[in-house]
């Protein structure tokens, strides 16, 4: 199977494009002015799109002879600004955030001297540009870059920019992409670009496939029970439909005493396996959109999670969330203890999932008991889990119910954890089809109900983020459920 059919995407005219190119190469020009004794006080994101940038970024300052003091943070909030601002370091690179955070690091970094270099790819807010700061940014060329790159992207095109010969991680760049949900059946703009070096250099190859999770690692039933992005009716959600499925097609599901694989078919089987699944998904708008590439790590062993990029992306997610970001950032760099350290983190992220999902059934059982856990307002879902859901994992949550079938499309789901130093976390999703998805900028709105409370929020259209104080919880919550009921009914109005 070869040749992907990729959907038609729009991308960012060819000046937009140049404009941020020249950005790029800009930032790689003033960086290298900075001087090699200098050590590069280097901060990135945790999650997969983040630790994917600190590889790339690491590799690179290895081989520029740098040397660097890396930090992974979940977030970039005023004290972290203020504790770096205290540190002896003159040269600060930001990946993957910084963009939200600007003026705080206008206000601590660069007006005490300090050189800032930000390669980021979220909203810009309202101050974005700086003496002393070197910011790239795709917004900033007016590109929407919520597909086109991702932080790994921006991060990989300057590492390129600085030395042609770092093309060899563009594959990393790609699992970023992949970890922010850029890829829609194919990639767009940049990481249409960035695809290509993956595959110049040999690190990728693009199959035409079902797109089903966790094929290389999960018995082939288990991956049809599980596929919730594509569910299959009558399959999907049932194991032992799903045994039924396979042997109605006549594909033994195990051989001897194991269960088999998808990657343990035959090409015939495999035949087989993607006309009865399509074939089952008739009724479905699209039956056929559960065929499509799927990206694969060549260098990665045959049915290991390292081999499929999505699930490298949900490993290194698990690595960032579960503080063990260095196993993550080695197991990208292929370093062997790492690699396996990520491996078992992996198995970790999949137990706080599951105790996640029965923790939000339970309470969403007991609502009415007095709970004061979840509120279901029409076509909005206010989740606060307070201590019972670590604040790295709460918007690891929100996506997965957001695409829950018991989510109606369009319904708003925010989730609230306790973090540390008495503050709150809150991400935001919105459950639904891209179309729908499309209608609403969720950063813009969580800026507006967070910012009423004095807390902080960014991220992107689709996915946000904020901060808030935990004594501000419930008037958070009260502003948001006014301020969307309002939402839903200008909506209504509008449609
Ligand atoms: O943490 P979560 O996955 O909900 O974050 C969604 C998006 O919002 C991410 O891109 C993250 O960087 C951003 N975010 C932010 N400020 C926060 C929290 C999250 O910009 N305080
Ligand atoms: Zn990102």
């Amino acid at each position: 199977m070869e040749a992907v059919s990729e959907k038609k995407v729009q991308t960012a005219s060819p000046e937009m494009a140049e404009k941020f190119k020249q950005t790029v190469h800009d930032a790689a020009r003033r960086f290298r002015q900075i001087p090699e004794s200098e050590t590069i006080r280097y901060v990135s994101h945790l999650d997969a799109d983040g630790l994917s940038s600190a590889a790339i970024i690491v590799r690179t300052l290895i081989r520029e002879n740098r040397k660097y003091c890396l930090s992974i943070v979940p977030q970039l909030t005023e004290e972290v600004a203020v504790q770096l601002a205290a540190e002896s370091y003159t040269c600060y690179l930001f990946t993957d955030l910084g963009t939200g955070q600007f003026g705080l690091l206008k206000k601590h970094l660069s007006a005490r001297g300090k050189s800032v270099f930000i390669l980021d790819h979220h909203h810009i807010q309202d101050e974005f540009e700086a003496e002393g700061m070197v910011h790239v940014n795709p917004h900033l060329a007016g590109i929407e870059s919520s597909r086109e790159i991702s932080g790994a992207g921006v991060s990989y095109l300057f590492s390129k920019a600085l030395d042609g010969k770092n093309s060899d991680l563009a594959h990393i760049a790609l699992v970023g992409a992949i970890g922010d949900m850029q890829e829609d059946r194919g990639f767009s703009g940049f990481n249409r670009e960035i695809l290509e070096d993956a595959k110049a250099s040999g690190m990728i190859k693009v199959i035409t496939g079902l797109r089903l999770f966790g094929v290389q690692t999960k018995p082939l039933h288990k991956v049809l029970e599980y596929s919730s992005e594509y569910p299959i009716p009558g399959v999907t959600g049932s194991e032992s439909a799903a045994i039924q499925f396979l042997l109605q097609l006549g594909i033994l599901p195990k051989a001897g005493n194991g269960w088999r694989k998808l990657t343990d078919l035959t090409d015939e089987e495999l035949v087989k396996l993607a006309t009865g699944v399509v074939m089952q998904r008739i009724e479905n708008k699209e039956p056929d959109e559960i065929i499509g590439p799927v990206y694969i790590l060549k260098h990665e062993a045959e049915g290991s999670p390292l081999r499929d990029a999505k699930e490298f992306a949900t490993l290194l997610n698990a690595c960032g969330r579960l503080d063990k970001a260095s196993a993550g950032i080695g197991a990208c760099l292929g370093d062997g203890k790492c690699r396996e350290e990520a491996l078992r983190t992996l198995d970790d992220y999949k137990h706080h999932i599951s105790n996640s999902l029965t923790w939000y059934e339970n309470a969403l059982k007991q609502k009415g008991a007095g709970s004061g856990a979840i509120i279901l307002d029409n076509g909005v879902t206010i989740i606060n889990a307070e201590e019972n859901v670590l604040p790295t994992m709460i918007g690891t949550l929100a996506s997965i119910l957001s695409k829950s079938r018991n989510f109606s499309p369009g319904t708003f789901v925010l989730s609230l954890a306790r973090a540390e130093d008495n503050f709150t976390k809150i991400s935001m999703r919105l459950a639904g089809e891209k179309s729908v998805k499309g209608r609403f900028n969720l950063t813009e709105m969580l800026t507006a109900i967070a910012e009423r409370v004095g807390g902080q929020a960014g991220g992107h259209h689709e996915a946000a983020g904020a901060l808030i104080k935990t004594e501000k919880e419930e008037e958070f919550i009260a502003i948001a459920r006014e301020y969307l009921a309002q939402r839903r009914i200008e909506e209504r109005v509008a449609s």
